[in-house]
């Protein structure tokens, strides 16, 4: 089948070189998808914004060349009906190094549990990166959303989300049953006529991928804590496990002593500590101003990743981006909104943040800084997307292009 990707002549490719630094042309090739739903919608705006975003900071000088590449309903119109994740797709985001995507909608039926996790295991795209940050102006049910300021680093391999389990009465759950009969632990399920199984997998070299890139940032971002968040206390050896392997990894590569309350002390005084999923979700709410960086098995991260959005405006405005060691994948934390899709109203605003964590990546942190001034400027002008404006008194709701607009013209005024 021939190319369906047009590559843009005058882009160059990032390199990325043994010890894992990024060499960043000046006009870099970064593929994009599009997304699905209101993909169409907050895609051109957050475009739009960064190429004047890059343009205020460089001038001429640096530009990003874009290059459409497609996954989800686009893929299937572009190659046929059953392609929704080409493998030419997945090439050029291993090619190209870094990119960035739209949300997409999950395939009903024909085998595909989801995209976005077919895409993180086809990557190894083991880091789920969330920043929670409060922009002044945005509606929050807390009284001090200010408080919350965290990195929450999930992983994004493992977990009981690794997709191994089975119906009920499938011949591989009968097969496991026996199996746990002849461990002996056959009377621990309950109704085992009728019951679905599944396997969590948590492993020491995965557990301690992630663990040490959220250390390595803590200590990059001059951060006062990293925080292992698990369930350790009923699930001992899965989630237990993450933690001692935490603990031993600290003490082991950065040097870290045990204090008297039981945190490890790196030299420069990141504290490494610990806390159980149920108490987290709690002292989020009630002492958020604790917790700085976070690491946590999948499953624990989606739940903990949505609930500190939500303390800070929801996922409307939460970035993302899924990283192995080489690939960086910056991407809208929502959904697809069918709702709304097309209707030019969606709040760009997860997508276009993902664009500044892509930026920061790239380390042209001018252009980050302009754009990070710019959002703040335009919020707090109360200049804010139907979803956010709904909840202010008297606020008038922009569209999804004029919101895009007012922070353009907020970053040609200098902000
Ligand atoms: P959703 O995030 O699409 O929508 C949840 C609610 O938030 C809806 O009321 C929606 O209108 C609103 N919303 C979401 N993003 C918004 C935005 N930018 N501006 C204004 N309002 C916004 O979640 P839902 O409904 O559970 O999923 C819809 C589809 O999206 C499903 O097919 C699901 O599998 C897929 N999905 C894809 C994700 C991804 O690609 N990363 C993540 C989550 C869901």
């Amino acid at each position: 089948m021939s190319s369906k990707i047009k590559i843009p002549k005058k882009g160059e490719e990032i390199r990325i070189g043994s010890n894992l630094d990024l060499d960043i042309p000046n006009h870099p090739i970064i593929p994009f998808i599009s997304g699905d739903g209101i993909g169409i919608d907050i895609t051109p705006s957050m475009q739009a914004v960064i190429d004047h975003t890059v343009k205020k900071a460089y001038g001429e000088t640096k530009k990003i060349e874009w290059m459409e590449v497609f996954a989800g309903h686009k893929a299937t119109e572009v190659y046929n009906k059953n392609t929704w994740l080409p493998d030419e797709t997945i090439n050029a985001l291993k090619k190209y190094i870094i990119s960035i995507k739209g949300p997409l909608a999950t395939p009903v039926g024909g085998g595909i549990r989801s995209l976005n996790v077919a895409l993180r295991q086809k990557l190894d795209l083991y880091v789920c990166l969330r920043p929670i940050n409060y922009f002044s102006g945005v509606p929050s049910p807390l009284k001090n959303p200010e408080k919350t300021n965290m990195v929450i680093f999930r992983e994004n391999t493992e977990d009981i989300y690794a997709g191994i389990e089975w119906e009920a009465k499938s011949k591989e759950v009968n097969q496991l049953l026996s199996k746990l009969d002849q461990f002996d632990v056959i009377d621990k399920v309950r109704f085992p006529d009728s019951c679905a199984l599944g396997i969590k997998v948590v492993s020491k070299e995965g557990s301690q991928r992630l663990i040490r890139r959220a250390i390595e940032y803590a200590i990059s971002h001059n951060s006062k804590s990293v925080t292992l968040v698990h369930k350790g206390n009923i699930m001992k050896y899965t989630e237990g496990g993450f933690k001692k392997w935490g603990y031993e990894l600290a003490e082991k590569e950065f040097s870290a002593i045990k204090n008297n309350s039981g945190e490890y002390v790196l030299s420069n005084g990141l504290v490494i500590k610990d806390c159980i999923a149920d108490a987290f979700l709690q002292e989020i709410l009630l002492k958020p101003e604790d917790h700085d960086v976070v690491a946590t098995l999948n499953l624990n991260g989606d739940y903990i990743s949505d609930a500190l959005a939500a303390q800070v405006g929801g996922i409307g405005i939460s970035p993302g981006a899924n990283i192995s060691d080489s690939t960086a994948i910056f991407e809208a934390t929502h959904g697809t909104a069918p709702t709304i899709a097309g209707k030019n109203i969606a709040n760009p605003s997860s997508l276009i943040l993902s664009a500044h964590m892509m930026l920061e990546h790239m380390n042209w942190i001018e252009a980050a800084n302009i754009l990070h001034g710019s959002f703040r400027k335009t919020l707090e002008k109360r200049q804010m997307t139907a979803d956010f404006a709904s909840q202010i008194k008297d606020c008038k709701a922009l569209s999804t292009k004029d919101f895009a607009i007012a922070l353009i013209a907020n970053i040609k005024k200098g902000s």
